[in-house]
């Protein structure tokens, strides 16, 4: 007996199915890039944001607008929160929310034994070639790591991002 062919949905038929309007700011969970390098991982990771009902905090940086607009290929912009500068943001965050780092880090547990958000998140990603900032990884309340099983030494960032806001939206 063979399978009935996959029914992939239209354009007119996702469209039907999503909200109408963006969201102004969701505020349970933050995508913190604060040290990017490439324009293009903020791009991804702002649809990424849209996808999980996520916002996204970015360093006031001159380069920056430019690189979410060009990134943004949503209708309809997602929530962007403007950071002026980081450690300090992320010390005020610290007050309210849980700071979690994305991290290859000897502490960090497991992207598997990450439960959704309960409260408000701020996931704080590092920079593509250096990581988190030493005095940033002070600030953090944990961490958590993607297992990786090849020869490479780390994931593209938006990749890691993108599966930990996953797992924090109870999506996967
Ligand atoms: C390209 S990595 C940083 C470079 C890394 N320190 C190295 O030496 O290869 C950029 C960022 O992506 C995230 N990242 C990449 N792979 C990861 C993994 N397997 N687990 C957790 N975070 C990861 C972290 O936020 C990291 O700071």
């Amino acid at each position: 007996m063979t399978a009935p062919p996959l029914w992939v949905r239209s354009r007119t038929e996702l469209r039907r199915s999503r909200r109408r309007r963006a969201h102004s700011c969701w505020d349970h969970l933050i995508l913190a890039p604060l040290w990017p390098k490439h324009g293009v991982n903020l791009g991804t990771l702002l649809r990424t944001c849209d996808a999980v009902g996520a916002c996204l905090a970015v360093p006031r940086l001159r380069w920056v607008p430019e690189a979410l607009d060009r990134g943004n290929t949503l209708r309809k912009p997602t929530c962007v929160h403007w950071v002026n500068d980081p450690l300090t943001w992320l010390d005020t965050q610290r007050a309210d929310s849980d700071v979690l780092g994305v991290e290859l880090a000897d502490e960090a547990v497991r992207l598997a034994d990450l439960a959704p958000a309960r409260r408000r998140t701020v996931v704080v990603l590092g920079h593509e070639s250096d990581g988190i900032p030493a005095d940033a990884t002070a600030l953090l309340h944990r961490a958590v790591e993607i297992p990786m099983l090849g020869t490479g030494l780390s994931l593209n960032v938006a990749v890691a991002g993108s599966l930990v806001a996953y797992k924090l939206a109870g999506l996967v």
